[in-house]
């Protein structure tokens, strides 16, 4: 049987990246942040001048990508550029060209090659519903939108970027509506996952309610 895979889909900013990161240490199992490979697509179009608007051309970036996961860094060519694309425009170039079909099937069997015993935690939008549609635990995380600003704003804040919290409200609310209203892999709750809203929860409280379900389903 293939290795188990918890996965943990929502908006932006809910927590998913980092309850993934905290679950996966608490179980000796791998992470997969696909968000990052969008992002990282993101970044070569910015980077290669290609038109954004040219799907084929993106797909082919998407496609080649030649990026290593170590750790903390993630290296693209041998550069690390895991700060610079936590940028709100890599960010929102990801949600646009996420939407192209040919770059989400240019990704997709590289996200599966993460699947590795004794396990994968996967967050990002569809992993429950397109990329393990197989998995035994499906986590749906959300908190509402102010909680959400607030989080991303204290993140970039601490990373030295300056943003304005009303414009991350703004940029959040545009992307979370693309990222829903796709018509390829909408963010959208698997029929079998269990949805946490981490509102009023700190990130203790809800990695240990993930990690209560896992254990329900040993
Ligand atoms: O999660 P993160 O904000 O890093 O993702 C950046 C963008 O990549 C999202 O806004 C979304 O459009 C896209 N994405 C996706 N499917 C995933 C993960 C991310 O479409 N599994």
């Amino acid at each position: 049987t293939p290795a188990p895979v918890i996965t943990i889909d929502g908006p932006t900013a809910s927590g998913k990246g980092t309850i993934a990161s905290l679950v996966a240490d608490r179980l000796g199992w791998a992470v997969l942040d696909s968000g990052a490979l969008y992002r990282l697509t993101a970044l070569s179009v910015l980077r290669s001048g290609v038109n954004a608007d040219d799907v084929d051309a993106v797909a082919q970036l998407a496609r080649t990508l030649n990026v290593t996961f170590d750790g903390e860094r993630i290296l693209l060519d041998g550069e690390d550029v895991a700060q610079a694309i936590r940028k709100e425009d890599v960010g929102n170039l990801a949600s646009r060209i996420a939407a192209y079909q040919p770059v989400r099937e240019a990704l997709l069997q590289r996200q599966r090659d993460f699947r590795q015993a004794p396990g994968l935690v996967a967050d990002g939008r569809d992993m429950g519903t397109v990329v393990f549609p197989d998995a035994p635990l499906k986590i749906f995380l959300v908190a509402n939108v102010r909680a959400r600003a607030e989080r991303r704003y204290k993140q970039l804040m601490e990373k030295g970027f300056s943003v304005k919290l009303t414009d991350l409200l703004e940029d959040m609310q545009a992307r979370d509506a693309r990222d829903a209203g796709r018509a390829n892999a909408p963010l959208v709750a698997a029929a079998d996952a269990v949805t946490i809203d981490s509102s009023g929860l700190s990130i203790d409280q809800t990695v240990s309610r993930v990690l209560a379900l896992w254990s329900e389903r040993q």
